[in-house]
């Protein structure tokens, strides 16, 4: 259930991005350079120092970011008062998903005084949101993930209750290294990039939303609910219908190389992650190999991350992929405990992919590696 909406400013909620390149120009002009809409494009939505020396390094001017801040500051706060940069139904989303008491932050690498601004200029109080972060409290940018990993800390929300709503390459990075469903809009990117951006989900605009009133409809409509009545048990469960998606196969086997560094395997010295996505909720879940003074309570990555999503997810799970990631040559397949724990949430077609050493991948259905799992009696086709 969502429980925060994470919000990216420009580009999602306001629409400031050409007012930001047409005082960009002014700018650069006004100290004696030229520069024009095409230079600013790619330095875009990550914060103030890259927008002015990227743009510089282009056209081989040298300008400070101290003298193009308080250049911007006067202009960006006069322009406002003539035009209008609320994104069409932003105001009217924003209230409605306050009214269904959820927890609203915004996330933006701008300036402090500009993210106000554009508050003031979305028609709401400062207080509105619950959380505001600016370029002051993030040292790093986005791609990386700290501005919403500090997000979700700060809002005391799980990874996996919160959204992000994010319109760049970077943004939707950033969303995603963080591990939290992210959604691209298509106002800066084409709908092509975004659905190329690891993004969990592409809308058009954030006005796609202005009509949903309560969180259960808000969730549907971003992440519906892709097949609610899975069969469980090896030979019983259902295709969720819908090919997998390359961005997402590609997430799941770069979660399933994150979280091995996270394996405890002092004793073996040999890491293993894994990563499964849900056929129900279309979520990912992660685990690594957990050794033991005990030798035989080890646990496997594989069935760390089963039991995790199961725990997740209220006791139901269809499993559509699940991505194993070792040092290995070639790489590793899962032991045969956890092929039949797999089985347990798969169907014959559920794909397994192994990445070995130098990401050597090998892929296969849980079919050819499990050809014959054992299934309890009053589980079995009949
Ligand atoms: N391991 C896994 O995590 N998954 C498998 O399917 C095979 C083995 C782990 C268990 C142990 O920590 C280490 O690899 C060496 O057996």
């Amino acid at each position: 259930m969502i429980k925060a909406v994470l919000f990216d400013m420009d580009g999602v909620l306001v629409d400031s991005e050409d007012l930001s390149i047409s005082i960009g120009i002014k700018y650069f002009e006004s100290r004696g350079y030229k520069a024009e809409r095409k230079n600013f494009l790619s330095h875009l939505g990550t914060g103030m120092s890259d927008f002015i020396y990227g743009t510089a390094s282009e056209i081989g001017a040298e300008v400070s970011v101290e003298d193009a801040d308080r250049f911007y500051q006067e202009a960006y706060a006069k322009e406002l008062e003539n035009t209008v940069i609320a994104m069409p139904g932003a105001e009217t989303v924003l209230h409605n998903i306050k009214n269904m008491g959820i927890k609203m932050a915004i996330c933006s690498s701008a300036q402090r005084w500009k993210v106000n601004a554009n508050i003031k200029a979305l028609g709401v109080d400062p207080g509105f949101f619950d959380l505001v972060i600016a370029e002051d409290m993030i040292k790093r940018n986005k791609s990386n993930p700290d501005i919403y990993l500090l997000a979700i800390a700060s809002l005391g929300v799980d990874r996996n209750d919160a959204i992000v709503f994010e319109d760049s390459r970077g943004g939707v990075l950033a969303g995603v290294n963080a591990g939290i469903r992210t959604v691209a809009l298509t106002t800066t990117m084409t709908r092509d990039e975004a659905e190329h951006s690891m993004a969990d989900r592409v809308i058009r605009d954030i006005k796609e939303l202005e009509g949903i009133k309560d969180a259960k409809a808000l969730e549907d409509c971003l992440f519906p609910p892709r097949n609610r009545s899975l069969l469980y048990g090896a030979s019983y469960i259902m295709a969720s219908g819908e090919p997998i998606r390359p961005e997402i196969i590609n997430k799941c086997i770069k979660e399933a190389i994150e979280v091995r560094k996270s394996a405890y395997a002092p004793y073996s010295k040999y890491k293993v992650g894994a990563a499964l996505l849900s056929a129900g909720t279309g979520l990912i879940y992660r685990g690594s190999n957990i050794e033991n003074s005990s030798y035989g309570a080890t646990i496997c990555a594989e069935r760390n991350a089963v039991t995790t999503a199961v725990s997740a997810e209220g006791g139901e799970l269809g499993i559509d992929l699940i991505a194993i990631a070792s040092e290995d040559s070639p790489p590793a397949p899962p032991c045969a405990l956890c092929l039949q724990v797999i089985a347990e949430f798969s169907r014959p077609e559920t794909e397994i992919i192994l990445v070995g050493e130098g990401n050597v991948e090998l892929r296969y259905l849980l079919r050819d590696l499990l050809p014959k799992p054992f299934v309890f009696p009053t589980m079995r086709k009949q």
